[in-house]
């Protein structure tokens, strides 16, 4: 399993715009939307996704890391309140650029937001050290440094309190890579349908690896799901946030290798806890 792999792409965007390759360039698994991968006829088709209709997910957040390559995106994530993010503990850094309100992530649409945060609030059980290979509790809190600007295009998503049973349609949206294993990212936000899986697949898709906490969500047979760059983006059931992207295989959507998620329903305490308490 290539979780969250840590690596450059080494392929660069087919995408027009000059910056973009680097830009949208990043080193962690999943990502949204794939193709047939293993099939080499298809290896930069991509399937199962498609742009979202603009401000359709309000929730969703983008982070943007800056380094060599400014603003780079690093990972999705939810708008929980007007004051809190949830999204993937692998996707902390020293600080991030969070954009709200996004679409097409290199035109001025009106309701962007920005904001640079600090505030991060890793689940006290995730292993720091990526090179463990440690999956579990993978989900972390972001504090904004002033509220967000509720309006259309902005609007927190409820987390959900119960959990979600196999079989469930699911929307999963992101910036992520549309095609693997050359990756290629589109410009506008992807949104796709797809259903939680059973956990037995799941363990059987990734042996040791999946804990209670976790959830497969996907299609079995492949083709659509998250893949790098979605880390931290929301699956979205029944109108609530049921799951965090965390990671999966690459290339990503193969069948039978269904993107693995944290699953919210099991923080519910831990999230209103750190709210309060912060
Ligand atoms: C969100 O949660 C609140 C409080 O639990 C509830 O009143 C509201 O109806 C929920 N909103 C949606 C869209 O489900
Ligand atoms: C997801 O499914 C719903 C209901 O079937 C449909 O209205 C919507 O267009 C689908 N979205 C995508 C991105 O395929």
């Amino acid at each position: 399993m290539a979780w969250r792999a840590i690596k450059k792409q080494g392929h660069q965007s087919q995408m027009p715009g000059p910056r973009r390759p680097e830009v949208m360039q990043l080193g962690f698994v999943c990502a949204l939307l794939s193709l047939l991968a293993g099939n080499s006829w298809a290896d930069t088709r991509t399937i199962g996704a498609r742009e979202c209709h603009p401000n359709s997910q309000p929730w969703q957040a983008g982070l943007f890391y800056v380094t060599r390559n400014p603003y780079r995106l690093l990972c999705g994530a939810t708008l929980v309140s007007d004051r809190w993010l949830l999204t993937a503990a692998h996707c902390q850094r020293p600080y991030l650029w969070v954009r709200l309100g996004e679409h097409h992530l290199w035109k001025w649409e009106g309701p962007e937001q920005l904001f640079r945060v600090t505030e991060f609030f890793p689940h006290p059980g995730f292993n720091q050290d990526l090179r463990a290979q440690d999956h579990n509790n993978d989900i972390m809190l972001i504090r904004l440094p002033r509220k967000a600007r509720l309006g259309p295009a902005v609007q927190p998503l409820n987390i959900s309190e119960t959990c979600v049973s196999p079989g469930t349609q699911c929307l999963i949206s992101g910036w992520g890579a549309v095609s693997s294993p050359i990756v290629e990212y589109p410009l506008t936000l992807q949104c796709a349908n797809i259903s939680i899986l059973e956990p037995r697949r799941c363990r059987l898709a990734y042996p040791g690896q999946i804990s209670k906490r976790m959830l497969c969500a996907g299609l079995w047979e492949g083709g659509r799901g998250s893949c790098q760059g979605d880390s931290g983006g929301p699956l979205v059931c029944h109108g609530a946030l049921a799951g965090v992207v965390s990671g999966g295989s690459e290339p990503c959507s193969r069948p039978r290798r269904p993107a693995v998620y944290s699953s919210v329903c099991h923080y519910v305490r831990w999230i209103r806890k750190t709210m309060e308490e912060y």
